[in-house]
C-alpha cells in the first residue's frame, strides 16, 4: 500500500517539476512564467483544481518511449475567477516545448466537453513549439479535435485565448476561433508560415515580432485584441475581463454593486460637442463619463480607432459599447471598423450583453482602396451584426448621422429599441455642404449663394427634429442626463423578447 502512496508522491512531484529546473529557469529567463504559475495568477488563491496530471503520451517512436513526464505538457483544471467558475488549459513549455500531442489533446477536449457542459467560460494558455514532431499525424488530429470543438463551443461559452509563447503553424486557428485573443509584447508570436519559410517563398526579411508579435497582430491585422507588457499585466486584466463575461449563453453577465449613482448628472457633457461641427472631440469622453465609475474596458484598442469598442457596466450590469471616433477620420466607417464593430456586437448578442451605441459618423470612408477592398461587403457585416442582435440596443447620435451610416449605426430602423438624439444631432443624407454643391450645382461659382443654401439646409436637415417628427429617434436629452437615461432604459428592457425566425444559421457576408 504504501508502494502505492510512493508511487502516487513520485508522479505528483514529477508532473509538477514540468522539464526540471533547468528548462524552467530558461522560461524565466525569457521573461515568461511557468504554466502552473500562470494559473496560480488568473485563478482565486486555491480554487483551482487540476486533473489528468497522470496523462502521459503514448508515442513509442524516435525514443519518446523513454522520454515521459506525467501530464504530457498541458495543465488542465477548472477554478474560480472572483468566485465564478472558469475552466483553463495552460501548456507547459517546459515538458517537450508544450507540443501537442494526441495525449495532450485528448486532455484539452474533456476540458472543453466539461466546460460546455456546464456552462462557463474556457481560458486557453498557449505556450506551444505546435504539433508533437514525433507523433506526426496523431497530433495533427488531435489539432483539428479542438477546433472542432472550438467551433461547437462557440457563441455557447466565452472562449479567450492567452498567447504566451509561441503559436505558430495550424495550431494558430484554435486561438483563431475563439472570441478573444491577448499577447503579450516581445515573448509570444503567431504565424501560419515562420521568418524562415517566408524567407524561402517570398523572399521578405521579417523578424518573428514583425510577422506576428503582439503588436503587429493588435494593430496591423487586428488577429489580436489586446497586447501587454507581460504575463502578470495579461493575466491580472484577463481576472478583470471575465468580470464582464457571462459564464454562458444560457445566463445573464454578473450584476455588480453599483457605487455610482444610476441618475448621475455630468454636466460637462453639455459642451463636449464643439460648436464648430468640422471639430473633433474625444468620444472617450462621453464613455467614460457615462458608464459605472468610469471603468470602461476596451478592446482593440490600437486597430481602426475610428470605432471604439468594449465593455463597461451601467448600473451594475454588463454593457458593450460602440462608438464612433471623431478624432480619427473624423468617425468615417471604412473595412477595419466595419469588421472590428461587426464582431463585437455579435458577441454581445451571443452572450446577452445590451449595446449600447454613441454615434457621430459622417458616413462611409470613399476611396477606390476601400471600394476595391469591399466595403460594401464589410460594411454590410455591421449591418447585418445590428440587424440580427436582439439584446437591448441603445442608441445616442451626439452629433452627425449621415447617409447609409446613419442606418447603419444601431438606427429605430434595425430594431434599436431607444433612439436618442442630443440637441447636436445632425441627421440627414448627407453634410450640408455636400447636400448642397449637389442639389444647387448650377450656383457653384457663387459662393455666397452657396454659403446662403448651406445655412438653409442646414437649419432645415442638420437637427434631430425631423427624425424625432417620424418617431425615428424617441427623445432629444440633455447630454448632462446621459447616463440616467440610459440606465433606466436598461432597467426597463430587463426582460426583453424578441427572437428572430428559425433559420439554420444565416449567412452574414463573410
Ligand atoms: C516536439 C518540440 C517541438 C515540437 C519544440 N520542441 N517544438 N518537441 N515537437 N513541435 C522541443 C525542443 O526539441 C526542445 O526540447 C524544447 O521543446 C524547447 O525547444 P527549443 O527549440 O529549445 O526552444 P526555442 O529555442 O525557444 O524555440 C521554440 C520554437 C522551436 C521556435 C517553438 O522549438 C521550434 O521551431 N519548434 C518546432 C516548431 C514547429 O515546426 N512545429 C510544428 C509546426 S506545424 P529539449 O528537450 O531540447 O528541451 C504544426 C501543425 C499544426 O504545429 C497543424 C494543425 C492543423
Amino acid at each position: 500500500m504504501s508502494s502505492i502512496h510512493d508511487q502516487l508522491h513520485e508522479k505528483r512531484a514529477a508532473a509538477l517539476a514540468g522539464g526540471g529546473a533547468k528548462r524552467i529557469d530558461a522560461q524565466h529567463a525569457k521573461g515568461k512564467l511557468t504554466a502552473r504559475e500562470r494559473l496560480d495568477i488568473l485563478f482565486d488563491p486555491g480554487s483551482f483544481r487540476e486533473w489528468d496530471m497522470f496523462v502521459e503520451h503514448d508515442c513509442h517512436d524516435f525514443g519518446m518511449q523513454d522520454n515521459r513526464i506525467p501530464g504530457d505538457g498541458v495543465v488542465t483544471g477548472y477554478g474560480t475567477v472572483n468566485g465564478r467558475l472558469v475552466f483553463a488549459f495552460s501548456q507547459d513549455f517546459t515538458v517537450l516545448g508544450g507540443s501537442l500531442s494526441a495525449a495532450h489533446a485528448r486532455k484539452i477536449c474533456k476540458l472543453m466537453d466539461r466546460a460546455m457542459q456546464n456552462g462557463a467560460p474556457l481560458i486557453g494558455i498557449n505556450d506551444s513549439g505546435g504539433a508533437r514532431i514525433q507523433e506526426g499525424v496523431n497530433s495533427l488530429a488531435g489539432y483539428a479535435d479542438v477546433f472542432q470543438k472550438n467551433v461547437l463551443a462557440s457563441g455557447v461559452i466565452p472562449q479567450i485565448s492567452m498567447i504566451m509563447g509561441p503559436c505558430a503553424g495550424g495550431a494558430v486557428y484554435s486561438p483563431a476561433m475563439t472570441d478573444f485573443i491577448f499577447m503579450v509584447k516581445d515573448t509570444s508570436y503567431m504565424f501560419v508560415t515562420g521568418p524562415d519559410v517566408v524567407k524561402t517563398v517570398t523572399h521578405e526579411d521579417v523578424t518573428q515580432e514583425e510577422l506576428g508579435g503582439a503588436v503587429t497582430h493588435t494593430t496591423r491585422s487586428s488577429v489580436a485584441d489586446l497586447a501587454f507588457e507581460n504575463d502578470v499585466e495579461a493575466l491580472l486584466n484577463l481576472r478583470r475581463f471575465i468580470d464582464f463575461m457571462p459564464l454562458s449563453n444560457q445566463q445573464k453577465p454578473p450584476s455588480m454593486p453599483c457605487h455610482d449613482p444610476v441618475n448621475r448628472q455630468e454636466p460637462s457633457l453639455n459642451t463636449l460637442v464643439p460648436d464648430n461641427p468640422n471639430l473633433p472631440y474625444d468620444i472617450k469622453e462621453l464613455i467614460v463619463k457615462v458608464v459605472d465609475t468610469g471603468d470602461f474596458f476596451e478592446i482593440q484598442t490600437n486597430h481602426a480607432a475610428n470605432i471604439v469598442v468594449g465593455f463597461a457596466r451601467m448600473g451594475g450590469e454588463t454593457v458593450g459599447i460602440v462608438a464612433n471616433q471623431p478624432m480619427v477620420l473624423a468617425g468615417c466607417l471604412d473595412i477595419a471598423s466595419s469588421k472590428k464593430a461587426a464582431r463585437f456586437v455579435r458577441y454581445c448578442d451571443a452572450f446577452s450583453i445590451p449595446i449600447i451605441t454613441f454615434v457621430d459618423v459622417p458616413g462611409f470612408l470613399p476611396g477606390t482602396s476601400q471600394e476595391y477592398g469591399g466595403i460594401i461587403k464589410h460594411g454590410a457585416k455591421l449591418l447585418f451584426a445590428y440587424g440580427e442582435a436582439t439584446v437591448p440596443k441603445l442608441t445616442v447620435i451626439t452629433r452627425k448621422a449621415y447617409g447609409g451610416a446613419y442606418d447603419v449605426m444601431a438606427s429605430k430602423h434595425l430594431r434599436g429599441d431607444i433612439n436618442y438624439a442630443w440637441p447636436s444631432a445632425e441627421i440627414a443624407v448627407m453634410g450640408p455642404k455636400g447636400a448642397v454643391e449637389i442639389i444647387f450645382r448650377a450656383d457653384r461659382d457663387d459662393s455666397e449663394r452657396i454659403d446662403a443654401r448651406t445655412e438653409e439646409y442646414r437649419e432645415k436637415f442638420a437637427n434631430p427634429f425631423i427624425a424625432g417628427a417620424r418617431g425615428f429617434i424617441d427623445d432629444v436629452i440633455t447630454p448632462a442626463e446621459t447616463r440616467s437615461h440610459l440606465c433606466r432604459d436598461l432597467n426597463m428592457l430587463k426582460n426583453k423578447q424578441l427572437s428572430n425566425p428559425w433559420k439554420k444559421h444565416d449567412n452574414i457576408p463573410l
